[in-house]
């Protein structure tokens, strides 16, 4: 009994801002029983920019707001968080909870057969090593070629997902990963899947990209279910909090979301 009141507890999803929601996308795919919670940090947005000590408090005050609305499970659905946050999340909290980093690691080793596997994320997520470090611990001998890719992230709240400058930014961003024998990339932030086609346009047919969101909602079933807790019955529901300005991001959700306008609150923190 007591299992099945778990189960139907929801799951707290985070992101710095509205970037996650590609993340809450595959996980609603996924997991169309469950009640997924979302929330998003637009009042301190970016986090890519930012220290770990601040992206460390910011991602453990977003994680008690959830845990007090009783969650069952987190997702870090924010590169930037994931690598910068994700050990002290674990530390803090009783629940489980998953970054974005192993699921696009493990992805990535398993199709390279060079085993030169691309990054692109935010200046934090590049600098931080995290994704060096979980491929290590995951298959020895690979190596990442990696580079920061900042102005991707306005451009695709922009909308501009196909236009000729996000082509000419991704042609000189790319460049030197080309170089290398990488014959995967991980999109390694959150916006960075909306780019996709132009991303694997720029860097042609043989590299295959590596999505993390998708990754990631994949590893949430499989930990729900090892764990007793996927929700079996019942329609899934979505709730969406903000830290500010959610006129912009009931605009921004239906972009990303495609076609829906959510509901969406204003939280305060503390
Ligand atoms: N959500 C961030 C990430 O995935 C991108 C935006 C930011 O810098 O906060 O790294």
């Amino acid at each position: 009994m007591k299992r099945l009141s778990e189960a139907s507890r929801a799951i707290g999803v985070f992101d710095s801002g509205v970037g996650g929601l590609t993340v809450f996308k595959a996980l609603r795919r996924e997991l169309p029983r469950e009640k997924l919670v979302y929330f998003g940090d637009t009042a301190r947005v970016p986090y890519g920019t930012k220290t770990k000590e601040s992206v460390t408090r910011f991602s453990l005050e977003i994680a008690h707001f959830l845990e007090k609305r009783g969650i069952k499970l987190l997702v870090v659905a924010c590169n930037t968080a994931s690598s910068l946050a994700l050990a002290a999340l674990k530390r803090e909290l009783d629940i489980p909870v998953i970054g974005v980093i192993r699921p696009a690691v493990r992805a990535a080793a398993s199709l390279s057969r060079t085993g030169t596997i691309g990054l692109i994320g935010t200046e934090a997520t590049v600098a931080s090593g995290a994704y060096q470090r979980a491929l290590s611990t995951i298959v020895r001998g690979d190596r990442i070629v990696a580079r920061p890719c900042p102005l991707f992230v306005s451009l695709v709240e922009e909308g501009w997902w196909d236009r000729p400058v996000v082509r000419m930014v991704a042609e000189e961003y790319l460049a030197p990963l080309k170089r290398s024998k990488m014959d995967a990339l991980i999109l390694g932030c959150t916006h960075y899947p909306m780019l996709a086609p132009l991303l694997q346009r720029v860097v042609g047919p043989k590299v295959r990209l590596v999505d993390s969101a998708r990754e990631t909602a994949l590893e949430v079933r499989a930990v729900l279910e090892s764990k007793g807790l996927l929700r079996r019955a019942g329609t899934g529901s979505d709730l969406f909090f903000v830290t500010d300005g959610a006129v912009r991001v009931k605009r921004l959700a239906r972009r990303f979301l495609g076609g829906r306008s959510p509901r969406v609150h204003v939280a305060r923190l503390g």
